[in-house]
């Protein structure tokens, strides 16, 4: 067992998880605030120079899990670990997020899907090293290709 303390809060505009935009071809474009503990701000030094984030973040709204389920951006099952669903055995989130600037303890952002309030676990700069050419995207790559075919026959 591990016990962990949220290091900070988000601040977004989503209230309720129908308001956070889902599916195929969704778009995450939402702008917020990772507002951090008054403990933790010496923390943050130095992280205006990125422009992503990794927000590593608890789904504390959802209740308990579901190991194959049909996410909203397809209408086959998954496992839940070839899935982003909030339903897993340890909830946790994950977000690359745009920073826009940092007011001391604030670290203004955008490209939210989390909830307000939403307690935050971890942050790390985000460094992409995998080459486009080598990125494989499984289900959810063969999913787009099947909405874009749709698209295209209409
Ligand atoms: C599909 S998950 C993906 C989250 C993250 N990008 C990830 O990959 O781990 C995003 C959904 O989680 C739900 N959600 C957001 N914040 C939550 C919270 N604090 N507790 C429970 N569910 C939450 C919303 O319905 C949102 O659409």
């Amino acid at each position: 067992m591990f016990t962990m303390t949220p290091i900070g809060f988000v601040r977004s505009p989503y209230s309720d998880t129908t308001q956070v935009p889902k599916g195929v071809g969704a778009r995450h474009e939402a702008e917020g605030t990772l507002e951090i503990a008054p403990e933790f701000e010496a923390g943050l030094k130095d992280i205006e120079g990125f422009s992503h984030l990794f927000v590593i973040w608890c789904f504390d709204r959802s209740e308990g899990y579901e190991l194959e389920g049909v996410p909203p951006t397809d209408d086959r099952p998954h496992g839940v670990f070839s899935t982003r669903s909030p339903r897993r055995p340890n909830p946790i989130g994950l977000s690359v997020v745009e920073v826009l600037g940092r007011e001391g303890r604030n670290v203004r952002v955008r490209g939210l899907d989390m909830l307000d309030g939403t307690p935050i676990l971890d942050i790390k700069p985000y460094m992409s090293s995998v080459p486009p050419e080598k990125l494989r995207l499984g289900w959810f790559g063969e999913a787009e290709a099947r909405r874009a075919a749709e698209a295209k026959s209409k």
